[in-house]
This record gives structure tokens, C-alpha cells and sequence, in this order.
């Protein structure tokens, strides 16, 4: 079920109306819905509505019979339809990056900058035990840190060469959220580890990956916080575009919060986010009293806002094992200055230009110029 609803949602993203299968789960329709608002299934049928056969009625759209257009030249196609389609909206197209699914979002959640103590046991943590990947690592010696990228697929926001749709697997497409963890490149000489204080704000990342993944997470109720190196995990069985689904941050006044990460981020609200076909399943996180999901899509990844409880006298700290959040985001240097970055500029030692922000709890989010990351892929 998982190939092929997953094969199914990306072209339901595409906007081509190939084979819907009865079985789509209902939170991956969901996705259909906003993403007709990007306008290029407006005039659609809503996909989940539809019968299992395909209708080719709006080839038009896309210029030729959907199924005989390759990949590339349906994007392309998409991008235009788009431009038709919204010439009318001050929001326009202009999306980050190409994908289809970031076709209405001008800014991407990409990845969050964690410390760890010791990079080769992290690395091991997130691949062999989260079923990540590595997808980018780079030595600083000065610095002595080895900064290595965890994800569950390509990052970059284009549509991988190699991938074919129903063919190749969600995880070989594009888009996917990363850590990037940050570690000593030399153990230091006393054998001494750093230490990150994990702080008292940042909760923990919401991840819903499949089923064999957490077999045993499963078999002992469906839901586990573990973690390394102070960083919670929140891990459950679940589908989604790209499994990691949030930073859970709590906040001393979350209508300030929402606030700034509408101001400062321009991200949205969106329902609290779900990754389970069944409505009520058990096993899936309840929404944390009160919180609010902020983002740019409401199937991409985000920042979940936790209240902080009005018992909970204790300042919140950030502390050091999670560091920030990166935004993808064009004229950044620009923006920064707008909105009174701690700095705006290249990133030292780099060609990246890069904001620096901090919301009102001091959570860190930097906003990073979109040429330059995917030029640094
Ligand atoms: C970072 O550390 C990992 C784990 O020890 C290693 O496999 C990788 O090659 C290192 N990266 C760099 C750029 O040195």
C-alpha cells in the first residue's frame, strides 16, 4: 500500500490524473486540496472524490496527454499553467525551487542544526536506528567540526533524474527535510565529549516513518520518546510525504509566538498534522493542549508552538543540543534587514547568504538564500 499510494500521491501532486487508488489515505488527500491552490487543480475534479479511473479531460493544462509527457516537460508545463492560472493574485508563482509540491510555497522548511558530542555515534543513531540516510558531510578543521546531513531522501527541491514515478520509491524524491548534525571532527585530547545542554523549550521532532522501521515501537504501544545526545525524538508509524514532520518548541506566550512566525517567517497556521489513515488511530500523538502547527504547507515540515502550562514557572531555555531551524528563502540579506536580524550577510567562511533571527523565546532560525543551498547540494 505504501508504494503505491505514495506513487499515486506524487502525481496527484503533479496534477496528473492517472490511477487514484480507493485506498488513498485520507490525510494524503488532504494534500490535494492545498496544493489546488496553488491553482493548477482548480479547475478539477478533487482527486479523492474520484473514481479509480483517471480522466484526461484538462490535458490541456499541461499541454499533452498527461501520461505521455515526460516528467520534466510536465513541471515545466505545471509552472506555466501556473503562472496562467494566478496571473490574477499578488501572490503569484514565484515558488522555491521546482518541485511540484512547492509550486504555492515561496519559503521551505529544510533542515535544523543539532550539536552532538560525538558525530560517528549520532550518525550510527540516526541511520541504523531512525532509518536515515547521510546526504551531504563536510570537515571544518579550524573549527574542528565534521557537519554531517541526516534525511530520508534527497534534499534538493527539484525532481531527482533518476526518479520515475510509480516506479521509484517517495524516498528517491525531492524535498526532504535534514538534520544537520555537528560534531567534534577530532575527538578531543582528554577523551572528554562536549556537553549540550538540551535546555527546557525544544520538546522534541515529531517523525512518522514506516512500519517495519518501529516494529517493535509498535508492539509496545505505538508510541516512544527516546533520543540522542539530549535531542527527543518522537517517533510513530505513519505515512507522509517526508516523515519528519515538526521541531516541537514550547513558548512563554504562544500569541506572540504565532505572531512572530507569521511576521518575521510568514509561515501559516495549518491543522496539527496527522500521518495515520484511521481518524481517531491510537497511534497517532495527540495534538499537545493548545499548540498550534506553523509552516508554508500543511503537509511540509514546520514548528509545532506548545504553550507553555501557566503552572510552569521556570524560564524556558533553548539550551545547546538543538541550535535552529533553516529556512530556504530568497533576497535573505534584504529580509534580514527588514525584519532586524541578529545578521544578515554570508554565512562566515561560505558564498551563502544567510539571515539570522531570533523569535521571541530566543529559538533561532536562520533564513538561507535558495541559489546558494542548491548550490551547495
Ligand atoms: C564525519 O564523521 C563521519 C563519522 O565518523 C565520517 O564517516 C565522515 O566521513 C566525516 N565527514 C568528514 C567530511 O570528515
Amino acid at each position: 500500500m505504501w508504494s503505491s499510494a505514495t506513487a499515486s500521491l506524487v502525481l496527484l501532486l503533479a496534477g496528473v490524473h492517472a490511477f487514484v487508488p480507493s485506498s488513498l489515505p485520507q490525510h494524503l488527500c488532504r494534500h490535494s486540496i492545498s496544493s489546488s491552490s496553488a491553482g493548477i487543480q482548480s479547475k478539477r475534479q478533487h482527486p479523492c472524490t474520484l473514481g479509480s479511473q483517471s480522466s484526461n479531460d484538462e490535458s490541456s493544462l499541461a499541454g499533452a496527454g498527461a501520461a505521455a509527457v515526460e516528467r520534466r516537460q510536465f513541471i515545466a508545463a505545471a509552472a506555466s499553467a501556473c503562472a496562467v492560472l494566478v496571473a490574477g493574485s499578488p501572490e503569484g508563482c514565484n515558488a522555491i525551487g521546482e518541485l511540484p509540491e512547492t509550486l504555492s510555497q515561496k519559503r521551505f522548511v529544510q533542515h535544523a542544526v543539532v550539536n552532538v558530542p560525538d558525530i560517528e555515534a549520532a550518525i550510527r543513531f540516526y541511520t541504523e536506528g531512525l532509518g536515515m540516510r547521510v546526504v551531504r558531510s563536510r570537515a571544518d578543521t579550524s573549527a574542528n567540526t565534521n557537519t554531517t546531513f541526516v534525511a530520508y531522501g534527497p534534499e534538493q527541491l527539484t525532481v531527482p533524474k533518476d526518479w520515475a514515478p510509480g516506479v521509484s520509491s517517495f524516498a528517491a524524491y525531492g524535498g526532504h527535510f535534514s538534520l544537520e548534525l555537528v560534531g567534534p571532527l577530532n575527538p578531543p585530547a582528554d577523551g572528554e565529549l562536549p556537553f549540550y545542554d538540551p535546555g527546557n523549550g525544544v520538546q522534541y521532532i515529531q517523525i512518522a516513518v514506516d512500519t517495519y522501521r518501529i516494529s517493535k515501537v509498535i508492539a509496545a504501544g505505538g508510541e516512544v520518546i527516546f533520543g540522542y545526545g539530549g535531542l527527543k525524538i518522537n517517533l510513530f508509524s505513519g505515512v507522509r510525504r517526508d516523515p519528519m514532520m515538526f521541531v516541537a518548541l514550547k513558548v512563554s506566550d504562544l500569541k506572540k509566538s504565532v505572531q512572530w512566525y507569521t511576521d518575521v517567517l510568514g509561515m501559516s497556521q495549518f491543522p496539527y498534522p496527522k500521518a495515520r489513515e484511521a481518524v481517531d488511530s491510537v497511534f497517532e500523538p495527540k495534538q499537545p493542549k493548545g499548540s498550534v502547527f506553523m509552516g508554508y504547507d500543511e503537509d511540509g515540515s514546520g514548528v509545532l508552538l506548545i504553550p507553555k502550562d501557566k503552572k510552569d514557572k521556570a524560564p524556558i531555555v533553548v539550551g545547546s543540543a538543538y541550535s535552529k531551524l533553516a529556512v530556504l528563502a530568497t533576497d535573505v540579506e534584504d529580509e534580514g534587514k527588514r525584519v532586524g536580524a541578529m545578521y544578515a550577510g554570508k554565512a562566515p567562511g561560505t558564498s551563502t547568504s544567510v539571515a539570522v533571527v531570533a523569535d521571541p523565546d530566543g529559538y533561532t532560525t536562520v533564513l538561507v538564500e535558495y541559489d546558494d543551498f542548491a548550490r551547495e547540494l
